[in-house]
């Protein structure tokens, strides 16, 4: 199983979850791999699986919500090359209601710091390299709900809507310089991020698949990957917004904070 020999991969939020999975996924078809995100030890153990396959891989602990950092980071990753692939994955999801937020309002800083503003920092100056040698592909990870409207989940999902609005922004501007740009809106995956929340969660798909969906599109780059729903319910949220927020609601409230 090969096909990203040579080819170097860089993944934010590759500690765990989606992002590790990936990392393995990318280093069993023969990808060398940068691996960002805060936990050193976590990267690090990751980093092993990866070399074990044969390929290399680097670390690059970051916190990006940092705006300096993350820049410090993507010139990290560009003493070791220009990627070829950016898949930009790392995540935070605060469930959080709109009034709970008026006493945490750092719940929007810290979703936007990572989810948003530090991602599109790290990617800035990759993407700049990566046109100036006229290839490459950017993958950019948001969700399912980044377009649909998810009651009680404000900081996350205007968060995610906003690095997802920029990556359709981003497609046709970098197409003509030779850049893919893949938006992945995965809905329920089993990983940390919802096992802390086991008891409202309802069974999702294993990180592997994504990772396999992403992995995919590295193979063969397409637009976007999303469950076969979120178009229809894009439709009927952009033809109905009131009624289909209503009925997300009732049928999420009981999972809501
Ligand atoms: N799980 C789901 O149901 C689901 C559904 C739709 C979309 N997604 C999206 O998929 C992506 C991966 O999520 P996951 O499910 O794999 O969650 P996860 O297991 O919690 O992994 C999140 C990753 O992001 C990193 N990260 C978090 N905050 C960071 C920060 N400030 N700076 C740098 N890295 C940071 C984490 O590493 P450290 O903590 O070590 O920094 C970790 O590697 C996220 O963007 C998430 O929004 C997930």
């Amino acid at each position: 199983m090969h096909g990203l020999e040579g080819r170097l991969v860089v993944i934010t939020g590759a500690s765990r979850g989606i992002g590790a999975a990936t990392a393995v996924a990318v280093a069993a078809r023969g990808g060398d791999v940068v691996l960002l995100a805060r936990g050193r030890e976590s990267l690090d153990a990751v980093a092993a699986r990866v070399r074990e396959r044969g390929v290399r891989a680097w670390v690059i602990p970051v916190d990006l919500r940092v705006d300096v950092d993350a820049k410090a980071a993507a010139e990290a990753v560009l003493q070791i090359g220009v990627p070829d692939v950016v898949v930009a994955n790392a995540g935070h999801s605060i469930a959080r209601g709109v009034l709970e937020c008026v006493e945490r309002p750092d719940s929007y800083t810290r979703s936007m710091g990572v989810n948003f503003l530090g991602t599109v920092a790290f990617c800035g100056p990759l993407l700049a390299a990566m046109v100036h040698r006229n290839s490459g592909h950017l993958i950019g990870v948001t969700t399912a709900t980044a377009r649909i409207p998810l009651p009680g989940w404000g900081p996350y999902v205007a968060s995610k809507a906003a690095f997802d609005a920029w990556l359709r922004a981003a497609g046709p501007e970098l197409a003509a310089s030779g850049i893919h740009v893949t938006i992945s809106r995965p809905a329920l995956v089993d990983t940390g991020m919802v096992v802390r929340r086991r008891e409202r969660s309802r069974r999702g798909v294993a990180p592997e698949r994504i990772a396999d969906q992403l992995v995919g599109a590295m193979l063969r780059p397409r637009p976007e990957i999303s469950p076969w729903w979120v178009r229809p319910a894009d439709v009927a949220s952009a033809a109905a917004p009131h009624t289909v927020a209503r009925l997300v609601w009732a049928v999420t409230r009981r999972r809501a904070p």
